[in-house]
């Protein structure tokens, strides 16, 4: 009788000892998970935080990226910006359309320039007083603008604006552009522009490029 007591009691206190091991880790468990989510939340925090501060916004500051782009390549130059500037993109757009034929569209773009022609624009921009910086993105036509982007700097009033030019090429870089809009917008701010080359816009270096570029210029520092 005794006997079976003291088995009885052996059982009851390892069953209570199974039931504690098991209660604590439990307790282990959750409280691990907690501190995982925890440490997971302030990484993701921190994550936003850095992509935030790489991106360029100086509140006083009211910045348009306007671009003309007939196969793409500006307009991807364009986006890129646009990832690392806080402010508003436009697309200058002719009413009439260009050739798809490259050679023909050359002809034209010759003709147009040498009769210093002003193409009309389909999509009218209303606020262009709103801002101060004017990120202004072309491809290199016959060593300068296309005529689309000479009606566009002469339709709004860009005077005393900041005019940052940036274009892509197939190897006149900046063409006489940065002159160019100099001689048209003689009370505007011309910054140094940024020359891609077409073909090299798609590659992944081009990113780092726009940032290093972007973020060495003084206008996008705060002032002092
Ligand atoms: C009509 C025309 C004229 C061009 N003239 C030049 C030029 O003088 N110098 C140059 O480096 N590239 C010249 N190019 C090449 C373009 O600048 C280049 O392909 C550019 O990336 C095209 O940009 P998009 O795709 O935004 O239209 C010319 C292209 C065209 C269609």
């Amino acid at each position: 009788m005794k006997d079976k007591i003291i088995r009885i009691a052996i059982l009851i206190v390892i069953i209570a000892l199974v039931i504690g091991l098991i209660v604590f880790a439990n307790i282990y468990r959750v409280d691990r998970e907690k501190k995982q989510n925890e440490e997971t939340k302030v990484e993701e925090t921190s994550d936003e935080t850095e992509e935030k501060e790489n991106v360029i916004d100086i509140s006083n500051k009211k910045i348009l990226i306007a671009y003309f782009s007939l196969s793409g390549n500006t307009e991807m130059l364009a986006n890129i910006i646009k990832e690392n500037v806080i402010g508003d993109i436009y697309k200058i757009e002719t009413v009439n359309t260009y050739p798809e034929d490259y050679t023909e569209l050359t002809e034209i773009a010759k003709k147009e320039k040498e009769e210093n022609a002003r193409p009309k624009l389909k999509n009218k921009l209303e606020n262009i007083a709103d801002y101060d910086t004017i990120i202004l993105g072309y491809p290199i036509w016959w060593g300068t603008m296309p005529m689309s982007v000479y009606t566009f700097i002469e339709q709004y009033d860009l005077n005393g604006k900041t005019i940052i030019p940036f274009c892509t090429h197939e190897g006149s870089m900046l063409g006489s552009t940065q002159e160019d809009i100099k001689n048209k917008l003689a009370s505007s701010t011309i910054i140094e522009g940024l020359a891609i080359k077409g073909n090299e816009v798609q590659q992944e270096g081009t990113k780092d490029t726009v940032k290093k570029w972007l973020s060495g210029l003084k206008e996008f520092k705060e002032e002092e």
